[in-house]
Formats: C-alpha cells, structure tokens, sequence
C-alpha cells in the first residue's frame, strides 16, 4: 500500500525526535497512522554488526566511504517499508571534512519523499539542549557554527527538491513551545 513519506530532518539536539513523537501520538488519536524510522538506527545495526561502532555517535566519526555504505543500505531497506511514514535523518552531518549530505542522490531518489521538513530553532537554544542531554555524545560547537550547519541544511534541502520533486517545509521548535512545533507538523502530515 503506497503511503506518504515524510522525511525530517535538524541538527542534532534541535527536538526533531521530541516533535515527530509528539506528532505521532496526536495523529494516532484522530486515526491518523504514521511509522516512525530512524534512518540512524538502520546505519547503526549494521555498523555494529560489523564491529565499527560501540555508540551511535561515533559513526559520524567514521571514514566519509563508510558512512556512505551505510547510508546505502539503510536507504534500500526502508524504501521497501509500506504505508505513511516518517523517517527521522540529518540533512546534512558534520564531519572532521566538513558537512556530508544526508540524503545524496543514491539514498533521495530510493527513499523519493513526498515532504522534507527542517526543524529548527535558535542556536543558543539547540546549545543548551545538548548541555542538558547527558544521554548522548553530543558535539559542542559554537553559535555560529550551529547557526551556519542549520543554513547548509536549508540550501541541501532545496537540492533535495529539485532531485525528487518534494516540498520543503521549516518548522520552528522553540523553548517551552514544542506543543507548537507538534500542531505545526500534525497539520503538514494530516
Ligand atoms: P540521531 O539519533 O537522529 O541523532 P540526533 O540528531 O542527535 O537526534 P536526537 O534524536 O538524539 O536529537 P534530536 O535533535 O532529535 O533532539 P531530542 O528530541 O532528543 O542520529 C544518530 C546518528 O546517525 C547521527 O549522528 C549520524 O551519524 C547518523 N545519521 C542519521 N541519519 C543520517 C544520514 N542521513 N546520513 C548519514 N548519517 C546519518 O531533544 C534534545 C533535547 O531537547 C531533549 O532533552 C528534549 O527534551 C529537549 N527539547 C526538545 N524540544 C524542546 C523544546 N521545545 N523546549 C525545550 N526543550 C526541548
């Protein structure tokens, strides 16, 4: 059964996971079902597998050639999966080489969404939550730096566009507001 495929996308410790939960429980109480992916956790079990890996923040540490392997395979597996879903990714990832596309070519034209959204907020914000997030290896960056990483996911977004024919859409995730943030995105996915 085709469904819709919507992919969402922010820089790490912005609340896309936070908002894309909220989302698919405020949709399931209207009858409204989405499957929530994790095109990280696809990368991750096969990284694991192959001994490379012990936590999912180091693969954006791992050799450009490899991430992209794993990129590959994640894309071919959740292609074949039916039905409305979300898929929760990067845009873009930064490496020690500078930012990798998230989506190049091979892995946007298996996935081809019908939406990608860019959740985003202020860098200050995205700065103190990953402070507060002791539950993961997060990277500490400066305002700038986040500031520049969330307008490379904007332009990388628009190429994204322009190969699969999607729309873009950006949704603000601000402190204290991510009821907000879950209306926004539960109306886009309706
Ligand atoms: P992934 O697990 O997706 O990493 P991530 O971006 O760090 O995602 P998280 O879910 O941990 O963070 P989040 O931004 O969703 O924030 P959260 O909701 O937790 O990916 C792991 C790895 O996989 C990547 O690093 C990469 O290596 C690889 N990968 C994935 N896709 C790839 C691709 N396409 N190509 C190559 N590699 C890829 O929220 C953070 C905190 O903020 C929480 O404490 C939360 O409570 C708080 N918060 C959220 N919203 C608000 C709010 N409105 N107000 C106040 N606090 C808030």
């Amino acid at each position: 059964m085709a469904g819709k495929k919507v992919i969402i996308t922010g820089v790490p410790g912005v609340g896309k996971t936070s908002v894309i939960d909220g989302t698919i429980q405020k949709l399931q109480d209207e009858g409204v079902l989405y499957q929530n992916i994790n095109f990280g956790t696809f990368m991750f079990e096969v990284a694991q597998k192959d001994g490379i890996v012990s936590d999912r923040d180091q693969m954006r540490t791992l050799a450009k050639d490899t991430q992209k392997r794993l990129q590959k395979l994640a894309s071919q597996a959740i292609a074949k999966i039916d039905g409305n879903v979300i898929i929760d990714t990067h845009a873009s990832v930064k490496t020690a080489t500078g930012f990798l596309a998230g989506l190049p070519e091979w892995v946007i034209r298996e996935l081809m969404p019908d939406i990608i959204v860019l959740v985003e907020t202020d860098a200050d914000q995205i700065l103190k939550r990953r402070f507060s997030d002791l539950s993961r290896t997060r990277d500490i960056e400066g305002f700038r730096d986040i500031d520049a990483h969330q307008q490379f996911n904007r332009s990388v977004a628009a190429a994204y566009a322009m190969v699969s024919g999607c729309t873009v859409q950006y949704i603000a995730n601000a402190d204290f507001l991510l009821e907000q943030a879950v209306l926004q995105l539960s109306s886009i996915l309706r």
